[in-house]
């Protein structure tokens, strides 16, 4: 059984390799370290002989409101619950912090249905979402898919 545990900095390294060796494959995009170490706190890892494996972050962004991001799992180790356990994880932070909606931006879509999130039409989201998106180099065509979860909501 994987165990999630938060983020350290001397994380940061290997959770950049990993979002990045995905980011290079058109599967997510790409980071730089310096916004990893600024965010690290918002990271939650698993580790496999001392190796970063698997990564997720919880970003919040307004007062009932937080984003799922950066959902990585080295290839060798996905299919295997890794990544469910760590949005597990998120959900529960967001939960004690009292946030009740969480959003996410994905091309991987059925993951996310699979963990109890709906699809949503983006420009239902707040404004205040689309601050990281000027950063995009896709903005404004953005081909992500979003999707919400709500504590409380039955799927
Ligand atoms: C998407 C990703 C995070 C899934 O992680 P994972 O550890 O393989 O997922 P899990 O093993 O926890 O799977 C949980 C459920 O989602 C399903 N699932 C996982 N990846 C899926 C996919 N690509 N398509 C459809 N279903 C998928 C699993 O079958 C499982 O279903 P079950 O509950 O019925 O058994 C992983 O494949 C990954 O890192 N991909 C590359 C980076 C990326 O695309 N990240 C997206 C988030 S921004």
């Amino acid at each position: 059984m994987y165990k999630v545990e938060k983020a350290r900095i001397p994380d940061v390294p290997q959770i950049h390799k990993l979002i990045n060796s995905f980011a290079d494959k058109g599967q997510m995009l790409a980071r730089p370290l310096s916004e990893i170490y600024e965010s690290i706190r918002d990271f939650f890892v698993i580790r496999e002989g001392g190796e970063v494996i698997a990564c997720a972050a919880l970003h919040v962004a307004w007062s009932d409101l937080a984003e799922i991001r950066l959902v990585a799992v080295a290839e060798e180790s996905q299919r295997k619950g890794a990544g469910a356990r760590l949005i597990a994880a998120c959900l529960k932070e967001a939960d004690e912090l009292g946030i009740a909606t969480i959003f996410c931006f994905t091309y991987r879509p059925e993951f996310f249905r699979k963990q109890r999130f709906s699809d949503i039409d983006k420009m239902e989201l707040p404004r205040k979402v689309w601050t990281d998106c000027f950063r995009c180099p896709k903005f404004p065509n953005c081909d992500e898919i979003a999707l919400v979860y709500r504590a409380g909501e039955k799927s």
